[in-house]
């Protein structure tokens, strides 16, 4: 393998840079060249290419966001689409290609594996939604960008003894919702993987005030309900007054937490290792301490487990 391709893809998350770094770097430190793609699946079709060096990814490891930029491509979906970018990674002479993403990323590197461009992918969401993995790169910094806001929050609402209801993002899933729940001690984490009743919800908050609490923090994945309308009803049931707060793509951004970089850092480099080995059509994931390797094409076929040791854990601790 004499020359590799990058690219980040769909929603951008926290280490995705420190990715880029290693899969740069461990590439020229085996004297493979690597080109950077931009804007993700669409660069590809663009032949948007930009050749890295050392020096294009210095200063980048504690930078959010990605350098690279990244785009969720529909063109992508399609044989033209697919071909147009075949081709021209044929012209740039490129055999292999790291993709930092979801699985929607790597359904697209399969798409690449299966017409002869070896794939590699590596899982980079703040969702932590791709089976197979415990981990994905943004997942830690965006739990923290919550709980550091949940800390805030909790001060207001004690001030003024509300029930605030926070919503944070994870699309299906709710890990960060259920690790941002535990670390910041919410009395309500309501996921999508747990159906819940919002009678029993209530209960628990009248039951916390009544012991003496002086607020009540609900920790909702945007999966599992608005949280307008849950803040409503929990009103309507209550009385109490509840307040919204929508937390968005401020969990997206911001310098990437120790364990991100580091994270990132070792599956990019693997990647990288795995090309050289002439493998294709794998993911590069994170289990009990191990870097372990997946094939692509079992990623699709299985939902990621939920972790319902720490969510009955959190039932428990905060009774
Ligand atoms: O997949 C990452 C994610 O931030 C989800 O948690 C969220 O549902 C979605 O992307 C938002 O996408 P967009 O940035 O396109 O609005």
């Amino acid at each position: 393998m004499k020359r590799i391709g990058v690219l980040t893809s769909g929603g951008d998350a926290p280490g995705m840079n420190a990715a880029i770094r290693a899969v740069v770097r461990h590439s020229i430190f085996n004297g493979v060249e690597v080109y950077g793609i931009k804007k993700g699946y669409q660069g590809l079709i663009n032949a948007d290419f930009v050749k890295m060096d050392l020096g294009s990814v210095g200063d980048i490891i504690h930078r959010g966001g990605t350098i690279l930029r990244t785009a969720r491509s529909e063109e992508f979906k399609t044989e033209e689409g697919i071909a147009k970018a075949i081709k021209n990674l044929k012209d740039y002479g490129i055999e292999g290609l790291v993709v930092i993403g979801g699985d929607g990323s790597f359904r697209g590197a399969y798409e690449l594996s299966k017409r002869g461009i070896a794939a590699i992918g590596v899982p980079g969401t703040i969702d932590n939604d791709i089976p197979y993995t415990e981990y994905t790169i943004g997942f830690d910094t965006a739990v923290n960008t919550v709980v550091e806001a949940v800390n805030k929050i909790r001060d207001t609402a004690t001030s003024h003894e509300r029930t605030f209801i926070v919503e944070v993002m994870g699309r299906e899933s709710g890990n960060i919702a259920l690790y941002a729940g535990v670390a910041s001690g919410a009395e309500n984490i309501l996921v999508p993987e747990i159906p819940y009743d919002i009678n029993e919800v209530c209960k628990k908050i009248m039951n916390g005030y009544k012991r003496g609490k002086l607020h009540s923090i609900i920790i909702l994945a945007e999966g599992a309900g608005h949280s307008f309308d849950v803040g409503k009803k929990i009103h309507e049931i209550t009385g109490l007054e509840t307040r919204i707060i929508v937390l968005g793509h401020v969990q997206r951004g911001g310098t990437p937490t120790a364990f991100d970089r580091i994270m990132a850092s070792r599956m990019g480099a693997k990647a990288v290792e795995l090309l050289i080995k002439g493998e294709t059509a794998k993911m590069v994931g994170y289990s009990r301490g191990e870097i372990v390797i997946t094939d692509l094409e079992k990623i699709k076929e299985k939902k990621k487990t939920f972790n319902m040791e720490l969510y009955e854990l959190a039932n428990i601790l905060s009774i």
